[in-house]
This record gives structure tokens, C-alpha cells and sequence, in this order.
């Protein structure tokens, strides 16, 4: 029965590029986009499913994934020749960060046109290749929406600075200093601080006002307030879900609105990297209205087809936060979990907390759960112990895709890439890197090429071309071509567990509880759905544990359990009464 039903749904997730991408003529997505919504609604009414709750989201980030021409720098045809690789691991969409024109001082996150492709990366051509390409194998592509600030060289901040009068003045955010004269500039209207060091507010001469940037001087904030700003924006989520892709991550989202009395945010003990005295934002942080503009653009992209997606970069500070972002079903469907994330120790307890937390979030909203991404140390370096590396990466991927949720993945964690920083100062790219070095040497160090073979380039780009970031020592072993060969090896349990993810009925769709609530260190649930029952047990020390559990109390009375993956493999055969978990090692098992 249960097997039936798995299979019907994933015929129909499959059917998803028919439906999904009819409204490609700019002038009339309305009425397409309204035919094929219909056959959406149709879709979930029988399956109940949107294709993002069971999906892999794998993020690329397009400079360090693979080079086409030569150049150094990875590109859009370069990913679209690696789509087979993609497919063929399991992931079901991928996350771009940001393409668009820009003139890189945060890499891509300072935009300079929002609905344009930086020649750096190739053409609007190359990219519809490939959206159409990623398409064919089943995979959406979802934009990284950069919401919160655009860069100076925008002709939108251009014209803005061009006049106190300028019709754009009021598009970004512009306050006198304080004690400001004639002929002196004062002093910046408060203390809000940069996320990148130093104070949030730039002087402009020309115009003798100051700015507002959260993040680099370059990056001035957009005024979320400017009904033409909310239009302007609005309508770069249009050019995009016209070209197909399958939602938006939305950049900074909880830094868009800011105290309109710019009450002086509370200092902290201590200093940062950059030198500056501790902050906390309270008066430029998730303001509420944050949450009237996701359901603005939510709105926008709900008017295609294909249950478009947004996810959110909301790195909140607590599970109240996070849930926020769900509203009621009409904000975003997957808010980042950065809680879980950045954990940062292999904590039974607290993974034990902080999963029944979202998982019992009062949204019901879906969780997403990452652990690496282009802007912290690789997961490797942040949980690996220094011994047991290589198995504690097969500990988190099978933390990151047995849980109830949406896993994102970052390109070459399925290989147990790490993090390689910059040997000298006068190699970092990342401004923050040179600003704080070498306390936060930046992110160059995350940001390395992926590794795909053992030469010297790694695959990446052509032999004896200089990539734009070294190819990493560890590149020799850690590698597509030579774990693909070892059945053991990290990228072969990512393949395994991807698979399994799919084809497991309780994995896909049941539901999650804790089990064996005070073991220090065994990290243990259940993943159920009607009588398919799913145990994962995760032994987060370095000693071997043996443990057994308690189900019957949880209305599970099998007591064999057959493995579904373990690692390493269990000696003997297991059973409820008695797993036997080597350091860091993991069982996956139906219970029978
Ligand atoms: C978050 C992005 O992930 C990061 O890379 C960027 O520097 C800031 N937002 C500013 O856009």
C-alpha cells in the first residue's frame, strides 16, 4: 500500500518540468501560469506534496564549481556540464548564488543589475541551457534574491547619490550626521555597526548626507519603506520565475527594516575581529516588518506554477524566530535552521533539543537543515575531532538526510571537502578576510574549487590555468573520481544515504521522535509513518557505546532491526535490545 502511493508520487514529482515551466513569455504569464497552477493544485491534491518537501537542495557557488573556458573562474556552462554528476548523486534542485553583474567586492552579493547575467559566468543563453538541461534530470534552480542592500554601482544607488532631489533619493536609506555643519560632516546619526566592522553609516560628499550599509561601504541598504523599491524588486522575481526557476533564496531577509528613531543599538561585552566594540542589532534586526514583505513576495512567486519555493538565509537566534518566518503558511516555506547548523559540537543532547524543538514548531512549518555553506568553515572542520574525521563526515550526512525536513547540502561536503584558508594576507579575496586577518581570515577558505579528480587543477578548471582560489592539498584523495571508486568513502555514503532517502517510505515521509532521552551520547530517533517504522542511531563520542532501546512504550513493538546503512557495518546482527555503536558510528535500521 505504502509502496504504491511512494511510487505514484514520485511519477508525479517526476512529471513536474511539464507543468512547471509553460509561463516563459514575458508578456503573458498570466493565463499559462494559471493552466498550469490548476494541474499543480490537481497534482497535490492527490500526491498532498509539494516537490521541496522531499528535496535535496545542493548549493553551488558558481565560481568554484567548474570552469568551461579556461579562465580560472567557474561558470554557467561549466555547471551545466556537471549536471549529470548532480543528477546522478540525487539532489533534486540547486541554489545559485548570486550570477548577476556585479562588481564582486562581496562576490556577487553587491549587484550591480538584477536581471542580467555577469559576463564572468556567461550569458542569459547559458543560463536558459541551463535551467532547460537541469530540467530534463529533474532538477529546479532556484536564485539567490539579494533583497536587502544592491551595490553602489547600481544605476539605481547612481542615481540616488546623484541629488538630495533625485526622484531615487528616497530608494536607500539617507539620515543627516549628528552635530553636522557646513563645512563639517559630524558624526554618523548613530552607532549601528557594519556585520563587516567599522560603523553602518557612510558619508557622501557631493550630497553631504550619510548612508546606510548593514553589510560593505559598497552596499548600500535599499529603503524597504519606498513603495517603488517594493515594485522594483517585485519585478525581478517576475524576470526570473518567467525563466523558469524553481524559487529564491532570499539574502539578509531579517536586516530590511531598521528604527525609524535609530535608537542606538546596546553595546556588548568585548570586541570583534575587526576591532569594534560588541553589538547587538537590536534596532536593525527582524523589525516585524520583515514579515509583511515576505508575504509580499510570496504572493508574487505564488502566482506561478510549479510551488515555487523560497527559502531564507535568517540565521534568528532562536526557534520563536525561526517560526516566524512560516507566518501562517503565506510567508516561506524553508527558513535556514542556523541554530542546528552552527551547533558546532557533537552534542547529543543539544541536537537531541534543538531537533525536537523545530520539529515541533507551532507553524508546522517544514525545517531546513543545513551544516556548511559559503559563508562559515566547512562542516568538517567545524565538527571533525581531528582523528575520526572522515567518519564523523558520514555521521553528520546521515544526521543531515535521515531527519524530518528539507537537507541543503554545499557543493563537495558529499567528498569531505574542508576548509582551506589563505597561507598570507596578500592572497585573501573576501575584504573581510584582509580587515580581520588573521583573527576571521575571511571565507576564501570555504569558497576553494570543488574537487573533482586528483591532477593539479582538481578538474576545475584547464591544466596549468590558475584558478581564482588554490585547489586544496586534500584535493589528491578527497576527490569525485577516487571516492567514487571506494564503496566506503564519504561521497559513496552521501550517494547511498540520498538514495535511500527516496526510496524509504518512513525516511521520505514520516514523521520524527526523539528516543532514549537522557543518553549523553547517543543521539537516537524514529522516523514513523503508518506501520513503517525507521531507527537512526548516532553515537556522537569517541567511545564505543553499546545501547539498547526502549520502543514498546512508543507503540513499536518489533524488536529485530535490519539495516538499512550503518557505519561502519555492525559486526553482528543488531537488535533493539542491543546496537553496538563504534566511535562516531551510525546505524540506520527498519524496525520489524
Ligand atoms: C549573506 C550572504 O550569504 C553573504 O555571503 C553576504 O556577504 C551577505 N549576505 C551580504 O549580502
Amino acid at each position: 500500500m505504502h509502496w504504491t502511493r511512494t511510487i505514484q508520487r514520485c511519477a508525479l514529482a517526476l512529471s513536474f518540468g511539464v507543468a512547471a515551466f509553460v509561463a516563459r513569455d514575458p508578456s503573458a504569464p498570466a493565463q499559462a501560469a494559471n493552466t498550469s497552477v490548476a494541474a499543480e493544485t490537481a497534482s497535490r491534491q492527490t500526491t498532498g506534496q509539494e516537490w521541496w518537501r522531499h528535496a535535496v537542495i545542493y548549493e553551488i557557488y558558481p565560481r568554484s564549481f567548474q570552469d568551461s573556458n579556461g579562465d580560472g573562474i567557474g561558470d554557467l556552462k561549466g555547471i551545466t556540464s556537471r549536471l549529470d554528476y548532480l543528477q546522478d548523486l540525487g539532489i533534486d534542485a540547486i541554489w545559485l548564488t548570486p550570477i548577476y553583474p556585479s562588481p564582486g567586492i562581496d562576490y556577487g552579493y553587491d549587484i550591480s543589475n538584477y536581471t542580467a547575467i555577469d559576463p564572468i559566468y556567461g550569458t542569459m543563453a547559458d543560463f536558459d541551457n541551463l535551467v532547460a538541461e537541469a530540467r530534463k534530470r529533474n532538477i529546479r534552480v532556484i536564485m539567490d534574491y539579494v533583497i536587502n542592500h544592491t551595490s553602489d554601482q547600481n544605476p539605481w544607488f547612481i542615481e540616488s547619490r546623484s541629488s538630495r532631489t533625485n526622484p531615487k533619493r528616497d530608494w536607500y536609506v539617507w539620515h543627516d550626521g549628528k552635530g553636522e555643519t557646513a563645512t563639517d560632516k559630524g558624526q554618523p546619526p548613530n552607532n549601528w555597526q557594519s556585520w563587516f566592522g567599522g560603523s553602518a553609516w557612510q558619508w557622501d560628499e557631493k550630497t553631504r548626507q550619510y548612508y546606510y550599509h548593514y553589510f560593505y561601504v559598497q552596499q548600500p541598504d535599499l529603503n524597504w519603506n519606498n513603495p517603488e523599491v517594493r515594485k522594483a524588486m517585485y519585478g525581478v522575481l517576475d524576470f526570473w520565475m518567467q525563466r523558469g526557476v524553481g524559487g529564491f533564496r532570499i539574502d539578509a531577509v531579517s536586516r530590511l527594516f531598521e528604527d525609524p528613531k535609530l535608537h542606538d543599538d546596546p553595546y556588548l561585552p568585548g570586541r570583534n575581529a575587526y576591532g569594534d566594540r560588541n553589538i547587538e542589532h537590536k534596532y536593525t534586526d527582524d523589525l516585524p516588518e520583515v514579515h509583511d514583505v515576505l508575504k509580499e513576495v510570496r504572493a508574487v512567486v505564488d502566482r506561478y506554477p510549479g510551488d515555487p519555493v523560497l527559502v531564507t538565509e535568517a540565521d534568528e537566534p532562536n526557534v520563536q524566530a525561526l517560526t516566524r518566518m512560516y507566518g501562517n503558511g503565506d510567508e516561506v516555506q524553508l527558513p535556514m535552521d542556523f541554530q542546528i547548523a552552527d551547533v558546532n559540537e557533537l552534542s547529543a543532547p543539544r541536537f537531541r533539543e534543538l531537533f525536537n524543538e523545530i520539529e515541533n514548531n507551532n507553524a508546522h512549518g517544514q525545517p531546513e537543515y543545513f551544516f556548511s555553506n559559503h559563508d562559515q568553515r566547512r562542516q568538517w572542520d567545524r565538527y571533525g575531532d581531528g582523528v575520526h574525521n572522515d567518519q564523523i563526515a558520514k555521521l553528520m550526512a546521515v544526521l543531515e538526510l535521515t531527519t524530518r525536513g528539507t537537507p541543503q547540502m554545499y557543493y563537495g561536503e558529499e567528498l569531505g571537502m574542508r576548509t582551506t584558508d589563505p597561507a598570507r594576507i596578500e592572497d585573501v579575496h573576501d575584504p573581510i578576510g584582509r580587515r580581520g586577518w588573521p583573527k576571521d581570515k575571511g571565507r576564501d577558505g570555504e569558497r576553494t574549487p570543488m574537487q573533482w579528480d586528483a591532477g593539479p587543477d582538481a578538474g576545475f578548471t584547464t591544466p596549468g590555468v590558475k584558478p581564482w582560489l588554490p585547489i586544496p592539498p586534500s584535493a589528491a584523495t578527497y576527490n569525485v573520481e577516487t571516492e567514487s571508486k571506494n564503496p566506503d568513502s564519504i561521497y559513496n555514503t552521501y550517494k547511498r544515504l540520498l538514495a535511500l532517502r527516496k526510496t524509504n517510505f518512513a525516511l521520505r515521509d514520516g514523521s520524527q521522535t526523539a528516543v532514549d532521552n537522557n543518553d549523553p551520547d547517543v543521539f537516537a530517533f524514529l522516523r514513523r509513518s503508518g506501520n513503517a517504522t525507521v531507527l537512526v542511531a548516532l553515537n556522537m563520542s569517541a567511545k564505543t557505546r553499546k545501547v539498547s532501546f526502549h520502543l514498546a512504550g512508543m507503540g513499536v513493538h518489533g524488536s529485530l532491526l535490519s539495516p538499512l546503512y550503518s557505519s561502519p557495518s555492525q559486526s553482528t546482527a543488531p537488535t533493539v535490545d542491543r546496537v553496538v555503536l563504534a566511535p562516531f558510528g551510525t546505524l540506520v535500521a527498519q524496525v520489524q
